[in-house]
């Protein structure tokens, strides 16, 4: 029966006149007496379909039992809209359907959420009814964008002679940052597979089997606490080149970028893409996510507060801290209170205050400007390039503090000021990451990337001759994709020397015991001949977000998890039956 159906947002006026058979769900009713008229909604959008009584009055009672949400499929001619009707809103807006045969295919029950674009519904009951959310427009344009950037991706990198290849779900654990999901199994008792954090190690291996240039678009998962751009279970578009330098990967994703882009929002990004050191992002922005959509650059001015007689300035330099500002051209627009509620700010990143001085008409007033000397001010004044009605902040404290608090700062004040330009998409590449981080709880040194992180190739020896307080120092082959102050990939050279990667190991405390139980398939492979190679990683639900504007990237996937990790549709997780725990070995400890 459905043989013939046709969409609704194909028909055009020139249609008019023509027979045809639609089917959906009924979106808009309105009863005018001798009328009854009902959007119907189709995937491909709205077409209004006019029951008349004066045309056949079995129709119009049938019709009268159309409810909201109810499926329905009608036949009918294609007519003009009459002169005053036209809805412009609607691209089938001129035409409209004159039913003759209609059909409810299914009833449906109230919708507990309104179905319109842009209405404010509760998260939770739109993951509850997540089918129902998904009838919506906006989540329907999310979900068909997404279908658009995945075709698009596999267009461009399969037309790069990229070959996508996939790697398993179930694999052995080898934690390197987030907890992973285990999965336990039944035929091996006491075993666990672990999965995916991200395809790693196997892209390594199909580099050493010679496929030189893979991609996978590929879910991830990892057992971590979730914000609004982080879900256990996302999606990578997972790159590994052999034979390739950091500048060809980075060419390659910024010529990936620009076409999906374009077909996804229709606009036109320019490439290449501003590159900054990660010494420079975060001495400039505090943070290895810049977001470069305004300046409001960080400066640090220790040296010139080296003799200060404000205390907290200081007593933070002689706790090893440092002192950073930025200065805000504000015309007078920020007010005391405003003042008071940015210091609250500051404080939920550990900072003990905020504070702040006014520069106008060439001197300093108010907040701390009676503790600042002549000469400091004089510094300030030319560092700054301090020339207008400008306000300044400063942050002194241990540096990651000073740094945290600023960075924060510096997007809330820019998004106050409206400096934060929306339509703009400002991709950064942030290169020269260090290798190795300290970790101050752990009391050890981890990769700031992953542990199969290539040095810079004059780092290598570095390695050998550091006392452990210096490791920090060393640089990695390893960059960031950063659009609009979000995280969207990460990639490196990658290890190809077996000793090396040993040598990698014993620097991050990994022993042979340890890394011969999780990686010795990995040393293995790298001793048959592997080549140099290298990838990135970028995650599409987190560019879709940015790119439709979206506030969480759970607007971009059709069945999210909460910040609970549950799905509140399927109610997963869930508690087993006793006897699937008897099969896998497994005892429940109660709490
Ligand atoms: P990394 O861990 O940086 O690199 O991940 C790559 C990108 O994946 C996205 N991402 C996430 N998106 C949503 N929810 C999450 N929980 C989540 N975690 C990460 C981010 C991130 O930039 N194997 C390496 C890549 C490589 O070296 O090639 C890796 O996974 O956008």
């Amino acid at each position: 029966m459905f043989k013939e159906r046709e969409y609704c947002s194909d028909q055009k006026t020139s249609d008019v006149g023509k027979r045809i058979l639609l089917a959906g769900w009924a979106d808009r009713i309105r009863d005018l007496g001798g009328i009854i008229f009902v959007d119907l909604r189709d995937v491909s959008g709205i077409m209004q379909i006019v029951f008349d009584s004066s045309v056949s009055q079995e129709l119009f009672i049938k019709a009268g039992e159309i409810k909201s949400e109810y499926c329905i499929y009608v036949w009918g001619v294609i007519r003009k809209r009459s002169e005053i009707a036209p809805d412009p809103n609607h691209p089938t807006g001129e035409i409209e359907l004159e039913a003759d045969e209609l059909g409810i295919l299914n009833r449906s029950l109230l919708p507990p959420i309104p179905l319109e674009s842009g209405a404010n519904i509760g998260d939770d009951l739109r993951l509850k009814y997540r089918y129902l959310d998904l009838r919506r427009e906006d989540m329907k344009d999310a979900i068909i964008k997404r279908h658009i950037f995945m075709q698009g991706t596999r267009r461009y990198l399969t037309d790069n002679r990229f070959v996508e290849i996939e790697t398993p779900i179930l694999n052995k654990s080898t934690p390197e940052g987030a907890r992973d999901y285990l999965v336990p199994s039944r035929i091996n008792r006491g075993a666990f597979y672990a999965l995916p954090q991200s395809p790693q190690l196997f892209k390594q291996i199909l580099m050493v089997s010679g496929f030189d240039r893979y991609f996978q678009i590929t879910k991830c998962f990892r057992d971590e606490d979730l914000r609004y751009d982080r879900q256990p279970e996302f999606t990578q578009i997972d790159i590994e080149m052999s034979f390739a330098s950091p500048d060809k990967i980075i060419e390659i994703i910024e010529g990936m970028l620009k076409s999906v882009v374009k077909d996804v929002t229709g606009n036109e990004i320019t490439i290449p893409f501003r590159r900054i050191s990660y010494d420079d992002a975060i001495a400039s922005y505090g943070c290895d996510a810049p977001d470069l959509r305004f300046e409001l650059k960080l400066v640090e001015c220790s040296d010139i507060f080296c003799n200060s007689q404000f205390k907290v300035f200081s007593s933070a330099l002689s706790d090893k801290g440092i002192i950073k500002c930025f200065a805000v051209s504000d015309d007078g627009k920020i007010s005391r209170k405003k003042i008071d509620e940015y210091s609250e700010y500051a404080k939920s990143f550990q900072a003990k205050g905020l504070p702040t001085t006014r520069f106008k008409n060439g001197s300093f007033e108010g907040g701390i400007s009676k503790f600042i000397s002549e000469v400091e001010k004089e510094k300030l004044v030319e560092r700054l390039e301090l020339n207008e009605n400008m306000i300044i902040f400063f942050s002194s404290d241990r540096s990651n503090v000073v740094n945290d608090t600023l960075t924060n700062l510096r997007k809330k004040i820019a998004n106050d000021m409206g400096l934060v330009d929306n339509n703009k998409l400002s991709f950064v590449w942030v290169t020269d990451f260090p290798l190795l981080e300290y970790d101050e709880t752990d009391k050890r040194f981890y990769a700031k990337h992953h542990p199969f992180t290539s040095p810079l190739p004059d780092h290598i020896d570095l390695l050998d001759n550091m006392t452990t307080d210096d490791l920090g120092i060393i640089k990695a082959q390893a960059y960031d994709i950063v659009l609009n102050g979000v995280e969207i990939g990460g990639g490196s050279i990658r290890i190809d020397n077996p000793e090396l990667q040993k040598k990698m190991f014993s620097v991050l405390g990994i022993t042979e015991e340890e890394w011969r139980q999780k990686f010795s398939f990995l040393i293995d492979a790298l001793s048959y001949g592997a080549p140099p190679h290298g990838g990135i990683a970028l995650g599409l639900d987190r560019i879709l977000m940015l790119l439709l504007k979206r506030n969480s990237i759970r607007d971009v996937i059709a069945f999210p998890k909460t910040t609970k990790g549950q799905c509140l549709m399927s109610e997963a997780p869930s508690p087993v039956s006793s006897k699937q725990l008897e099969e896998l070995s497994i005892k429940v400890v109660e709490k």
